[in-house]
């Protein structure tokens, strides 16, 4: 499978493309990022509009700006496209769906398959204990700017599709009980934190606790190499971690 990544100078980038070409069944087809001199010949691009790189597919890891522009060049060169980039805006995500109708589009918050596993064990959870007082707690090292974490969200939206009246207190302050309907959402910042989310279960009588805790960037770059291997089989459409599971 050959990949084009978008947003190879940044973190996510860098530690995606050594694994591109550490595995065999993967060939970095071009590199792009802004900040890069471009060198076509080694095909290293700072924009996706010069790359003419052949290719089966796109993963994104950039900024969400880059993301209309992406999104018609994959619709052009008919080329399936996994987005990791967060925080879309509204016209960003309408673009991703526009480009949907042509090519197969990938969106996830989070690429790691462990927590699309932790919101399916939630959603499991939550249906088999619908009493059960429900908190997540989620822990990133101290240079994170949103809270709470994409990913809390993402859990807590998971529990709520099995359980409709959820509501979400999101770092509770106030003093009073707390309702049977809310969610707990709790955000700790701590040093170099990688990423933790637990989701505690508690029905008065035992509390069970799904965790999940990233050691290695490396995790989303794995999940965005089988969503693009799953992707490249698809039809047009969207596609989410779910339809990995499915
Ligand atoms: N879905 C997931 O599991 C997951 C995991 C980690 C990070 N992310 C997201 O991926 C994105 C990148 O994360 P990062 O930590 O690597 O950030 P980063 O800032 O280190 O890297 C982003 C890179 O994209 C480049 N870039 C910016 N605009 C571009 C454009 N128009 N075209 C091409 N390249 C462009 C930047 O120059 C930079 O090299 C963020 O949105 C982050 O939230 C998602």
């Amino acid at each position: 499978m050959r990949i084009i990544v978008n947003g190879a100078g940044g973190q996510m980038g860098r530690v995606l493309c050594a694994m591109i070409d550490e595995n065999p069944a993967t060939e970095l087809a071009a590199r792009v990022s802004v900040e890069f001199t471009p060198d076509p010949e080694n095909r290293v691009f700072a924009s996706i509009a010069d790359c003419d790189a052949d290719a089966d597919c796109i993963i994104d890891f950039s900024h969400h700006t880059a993301v209309p522009t992406l999104c018609a060049y994959a619709a052009e060169k008919k080329l399936p496209l996994v987005i990791a980039t967060t925080g879309l805006t509204a016209e960003e995500q309408a673009a991703a769906d526009k480009a949907a109708e042509t090519v197969p589009v990938f969106r996830s918050a989070n690429m790691s398959l462990g927590v699309a596993l932790v919101a399916a064990l939630a959603k499991t959870a939550a249906k088999a204990l619908p009493g059960a007082n429900i908190e997540i707690v989620e822990a990133h090292h101290n240079r994170k700017l949103d809270v709470p974490s994409g990913t809390a969200l993402l859990l807590a939206d998971a529990i709520k599709s099995v359980r409709p009246e959820s509501t979400y207190n999101i770092g509770r302050h106030e003093n009073g009980k707390r309702t049977d309907a809310e969610i707990g959402i709790h955000s700790l910042r701590l040093g170099g934190e990688v990423g933790m989310h637990e989701i505690h279960f508690a029905t008065g009588t035992q509390v069970i606790t799904l965790k999940h805790q990233a050691q290695t960037r490396a995790l989303f770059a794995e999940g965005a190499l089988s969503a693009a291997a799953f992707l490249v089989k698809q039809a047009p459409g969207c596609y989410c971690m779910d339809d990995l599971f499915a």
